[in-house]
């Protein structure tokens, strides 16, 4: 595991890109895990300048993303169908049939048919995620296993209030998700683990200085052969 800790936004951001980069020019159908949210922004716009820069053709670049919000609207411009769509795919020029995002319906069948999916593309090259204030990687609460799979979730309280400042108010917020497994998860080759603000600080030094514990779920990452953690000075400030 390793960690690195930016002042600047825009070098944090360039640096988290070098990753998904990287493996789209050793491979131009390279498998990248997509997390939505606020924390990988600086990535995608990083991603999507050297992209511009350098020429690099995504055309045939894959996509998994982490969840989905249970029963949205697919069409809902909240629903992490059009998030990825209009953060990720429009923003970089990918190729929409290759992105896929876990069905709304949020089953039991469509979470193995995304497994399946994901086993079908030969796995996840580089995944994205952020951390919740709580712990949490992609929607997997404390609590959740640590071999956890695709599956149903319930979003915990503080997940809520969180995601909250995207709707119009807490009431309107989905209580329920669909997400990748932890198990799933640490599958992916290389893990980019993105945290920025003060919010994330006990989080992030809970995960990566504490236990490897289900009671927060990124301490998971400790036990990645590949990790490393993208931290601004503020998300790290808790570390020793
Ligand atoms: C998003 C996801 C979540 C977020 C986390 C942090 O797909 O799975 O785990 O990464 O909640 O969210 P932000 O980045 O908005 O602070």
């Amino acid at each position: 595991m390793t960690v690195r800790v930016f002042d600047d936004l825009s070098d944090l951001g360039r640096f988290a890109a070098s990753h998904v980069v990287e493996a789209i020019l050793a491979r131009p159908d390279a498998v990248i895990g997509l997390a939505t949210g606020s924390t990988p922004l600086p990535l995608y716009h990083a991603w999507a300048e050297a992209v511009a820069l350098r020429g690099i053709d995504v055309s045939r670049v894959r996509g998994f993303a982490l969840d989905e919000y249970a029963d949205i609207d697919a069409g809902h411009p909240e629903s992490y169908h059009s998030v990825v769509d209009r953060e990720v795919v429009q923003l970089l020029g990918l190729t929409p049939s290759l992105v896929a995002v876990p069905s709304v319906l949020a089953t039991a069948a469509e979470a193995s048919a995304y497994e399946a999916a994901i086993a079908a593309a030969g796995g996840v090259d580089v995944q994205i995620l952020g951390i919740g204030r709580n712990g949490h990687f992609a929607f997997n609460e404390p609590g959740s296993a640590l071999d956890s799979r695709t599956r149903r979730v319930s979003l915990a309280p503080e997940t809520i209030a969180d995601n909250a400042r995207f709707f119009p108010s807490e009431a309107d917020v989905p209580t329920e998700a669909i997400t990748q497994g932890l198990g799933t998860i640490m599958e992916a080759r290389k893990l980019v683990i993105v945290a920025i603000g003060e919010s994330k600080a006990q989080a992030v030094a809970a995960a990566i200085e504490g236990p490897v514990t289900t009671e927060m779920p990124a301490s998971i990452a400790q036990l990645h052969p590949n990790a490393v953690f993208v931290l601004d000075t503020a998300a790290a400030s808790l570390l020793k």
